[in-house]
């Protein structure tokens, strides 16, 4: 390491899309925000660069963490840091455990090859280590998680190359959703390949599905802007019945988006890869009561604000 021999730390958020899974993949835009809790970083001097995984990974994904750690650290010289990795949430939920995870490593990398880890140098590096985990990512996981804020993002074609560009929409009121997990999640990579099949397949269909979601993310970040928390919450009602028609929704998900309006939700919908089973978000002016009788249920969720103003000293 070459600025000083102290340990680096750095955090990495999680992230729950509000609107836009999958039709971001194709160019259109997506509504995400940051979690209040994702991956914590540390490096400590080394030998060489060597990456500690978490023992609640499983075989695949150590291999594949050991894979992506590896290429982002060829591109910023492989400073001599060992870095293990404290995961606050649970891995392959569907709340950007990858992204975030990528987020804290390029932070820790980027401060051990002596850089200053900003924002966009972030992103760059996180980039590089989410294309190991799946494969053609639209980038809205890891640039949420590098920006830390409420962002509306969207995947452009430049003479660069495919860059994202994202703008952070900022609420006057608190955002707050209650995520909730639900059946056996689907790998990412299955649901956005199984869906790439059948656009492939019949282009014209699915091109008119993904413009409506996109309609749908404009409509909910203005609604966000002018602090229309009903408006935001029907589209994303709608958005889950279009994410229903793409063929990415599942019954132990249909029954939990059902479950969370039932209990007042003024949306809810999946969020993130969908198929069997994974994170479930539903929109509440008041989550705390919900999170309390959905715990006494068994069910795994907790509650997050997205955006907006804060109660001095919370957050979560
Ligand atoms: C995964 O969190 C979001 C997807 O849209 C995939 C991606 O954007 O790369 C399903």
């Amino acid at each position: 390491m070459t600025a000083s021999t102290n340990p680096l730390v750095a955090f990495g958020a999680g992230k729950v899309i509000l609107l836009g899974e999958h039709s971001v993949v194709y160019g259109y835009p997506a509504l995400a925000g940051p979690l209040s809790f994702g991956v914590t970083a540390r490096g400590v001097p080394a030998r060489s660069c060597q990456l500690d995984v978490p023992v609640t990974a499983d075989a695949a994904q150590k291999r594949l963490m050991r894979k992506a750690f590896a290429r982002a650290a060829r591109l910023v010289g492989e400073p001599k840091v060992k870095v293990t990795l404290e995961p606050q949430l649970p891995l392959s939920a569907g709340l950007g455990s990858s992204a975030a995870l990528a987020v804290a490593l390029s932070r820790v990398l980027l401060q051990a090859s002596g850089q200053v880890p900003t924002p966009k140098a972030t992103a760059i590096l996180a980039w590089e280590m989410e294309q190991e985990f799946h494969g053609t990512p639209s980038g809205v996981d890891h640039t949420t998680s590098a920006e830390e804020k409420l962002i509306l993002y969207r995947r452009v074609q430049s003479p660069a190359g495919v860059v994202g560009r994202a703008r952070e929409v900022k609420s006057p009121r608190a955002l707050s959703v209650v995520v909730a997990l639900a059946g056996a999640r689907s790998p990412t990579k299955v649901t956005v390949g199984a869906l790439r099949e059948r656009q492939a397949r019949w282009p014209e269909r699915y091109r008119r599905l993904f413009a409506q979601v996109g309609k749908l993310v404009t409509e909910a970040s203005k609604a966000v802007e002018a602090g229309d928390l009903e408006g935001l919450g029907d589209a994303m009602n709608v958005n889950q019945g279009l994410l229903g028609a793409l063929g990415l929704s599942s019954p132990a998900l249909e029954d939990m988006v059902y479950r969370l309006r039932g209990m007042g939700a003024l949306g809810a919908k999946f969020t993130g890869a969908g198929g069997d089973g994974g994170a479930v978000i539903g929109l509440f002016l008041e989550p705390g009561p919900v999170v309390a009788k959905l715990t006494r249920d068994g069910v795994r969720c907790f509650a997050s604000q997205l955006a907006g103003p804060r109660p001095h000293g919370d957050r979560s």
